[in-house]
């Protein structure tokens, strides 16, 4: 049966992105629609999102936060060539300004609880002047888990009694914990009951209440979503989510292979080229090497990485100021990186100061959808040390283009890349288990040693790789399965 599906959000593509979550957030909603479902977005518009594309409605909402009717305007638009309705909370204080969670990406603004409290318990109020109540509520992350919980609390006792939520947790690292007081932000009046639900080590924590009332939850990758039940990977909640476990699984991100492909990416063009005719590869090389200032060399491996500068993605073992294994790896082999990110401050202040004492070594710091495009495809290797990954959409991109990953064995990157064969040459990319910058320095001698020494081994890991496919024609089967 045709179902009514709201997917709340704070990021979603081609509005704001700061990671996966905008991608996956953006193609699910497709995928479902293209299944014949009425799926819509909501999200905040941010002030960096262009309204020319958009219609503003007549009627504001007026959405109740601690003790006063806050008047929000809602935009809408569609997602780009599709039927998919957007909705964006127009909202002067809170989103009028430059940042989707942070003026910078590793500070978050002070009132954020009440930025995404707005975007919940305004969720119901566009619903209501719509005259469109969904069937499914799918939240994602924690930036739109409180409004599982006011589903539960509230609304579930008024218009929405038929509807059931979802909460898609994307990283259990980012929670969104606030001081207690902020609570009634998210619900102007509670109760003790309530509280112990918003509360967690005595703070607002918004993941947790999302965890706690959502109907089923669902993370991005099957691995993943058994390591968050783990002490060392659960980021305090484990206990909750081995209670919840019965309605907790693990659901593979896909990938958009009309944007990903070396087949027609117009960011490598000309030199377009596939599995059967892969040798344009080298060209993109020599392009991302030129482009970056390195030595145009295609004989040297080139391994590239694109990633948001944070903990998360291993950069501590990778390039920490005393011990991290980048300087020795470019120091004492043939190859050459390329890395491209933001994030934290003293990982952007390092990698620019190692790019300076290497020639091998080069470094943009910033955010570019072109040159990650060239850097997946240019690149011989793409490296993804992460700590934890709930599921990664860069290993997917790489495989793609022929470009082998060297991924640390966790979440979904343990679910998508199958470990090198040195007798066979089988598997699709390097696989390692701990993250200490000694074992980085090996995996990427290995690496090395495997390009000058293997190279039949390299080109068949190369096309296993591209002829992978994680398709979101799948895994929007395995939602509807959770939805129903
Ligand atoms: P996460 O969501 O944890 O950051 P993912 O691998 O799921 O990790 O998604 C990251 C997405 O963000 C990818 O599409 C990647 O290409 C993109 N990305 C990350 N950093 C940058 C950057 N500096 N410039 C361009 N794209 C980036
Ligand atoms: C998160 C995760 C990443 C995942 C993305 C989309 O940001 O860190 O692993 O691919 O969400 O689900």
């Amino acid at each position: 049966m045709k179902k009514k599906i709201l997917m709340v959000t704070s990021e979603a593509i081609p509005f704001a992105k700061t990671g996966g979550l905008a991608e996956v957030v953006s193609e699910l909603a497709i995928h479902l629609s293209d299944l014949g479902h009425d799926v819509r977005i909501l999200m905040p518009r941010y002030y960096h999102i262009d309204r020319s594309a958009l219609i503003k409605r007549d009627e504001a909402l007026g959405i109740w936060l601690k003790d006063k009717e806050e008047w929000t305007g809602v935009y809408e638009g569609v997602l780009p060539n599709t039927k998919v309705p957007v909705y964006l909370l127009d909202h002067e204080f809170y989103f009028g300004r430059d940042g989707i969670y942070g003026h910078r990406p590793d500070e978050g603004f002070v009132d954020n609880a009440a930025r995404f409290s707005l975007l919940s318990r305004g969720t119901f109020q566009l619903c209501r002047m719509l005259h469109w109540i969904p069937d499914v509520l799918h939240c994602h992350d924690w930036a739109a888990a409180p409004a599982c919980y006011l589903l539960k609390k509230e609304e579930q006792y008024k218009e929405f009694s038929e509807t059931r939520s979802v909460l898609t947790i994307h990283n259990l690292g980012y929670q969104g914990i606030f001081a207690m007081e902020d609570s009634s932000y998210v619900q102007p009046e509670t109760d003790w009951l309530s509280l112990s639900t918003l509360e967690f080590s005595g703070a607002l924590n918004f993941l947790k209440a999302g965890i706690m009332s959502a109907d089923r939850i669902t993370t991005v990758s099957p691995t993943y979503a058994n390591e968050i039940k783990t002490h060392e990977q659960g980021f305090g909640l484990d206990g909750l989510l081995n209670y919840r476990h019965e309605d907790l699984q693990g659901i593979l991100n896909g990938i958009d292979y009309s944007v990903w492909t070396p087949e027609s990416d117009p960011h490598i063009a000309p030199h377009f080229y596939s599995e059967k005719n892969i040798r344009n590869k080298s060209n993109v090389k020599k392009v991302l090497q030129k482009e970056m200032g390195l030595p145009v060399e295609t004989k040297i491996p080139l391994v590239g990485i694109v990633s948001r500068l944070v903990e998360q993605k291993g950069f501590g073992a990778l390039c920490s100021p005393s011990h991290g294994a980048l300087f020795s790896i470019c120091r004492d082999f043939n190859v050459q990186f390329v890395i491209l990110g933001s994030g934290d401050k003293w990982c952007e202040d390092e990698l620019r100061s190692l790019s300076e004492k290497l020639p091998n070594l080069a470094v943009h710091i910033g955010y570019d959808n072109r040159l990650s495009h060239l850097i997946e495809a240019g690149s011989d290797f793409f490296l993804m040390p992460s700590i934890y990954e709930p599921c990664g959409l860069n290993q997917l991109y790489s495989l793609s283009y022929g470009t082998l990953p060297i991924v640390r064995n966790t979440g979904g990157l343990a679910d998508t890349v199958e470990n090198y064969d040195q007798e066979t040459g089988n598997g699709t990319g390097f696989i390692f288990n701990d993250l200490y910058p000694d074992v980085l320095y090996n995996v990427l001698k290995w690496v090395v040693e495997t390009w000058e020494q293997r190279k039949p081994h390299i080109n068949k890991m190369r096309k296993n790789g591209m002829k992978k496919r994680f398709t979101w024609e799948k895994s929007a089967l395995e939602y509807l399965e959770v939805y129903e």
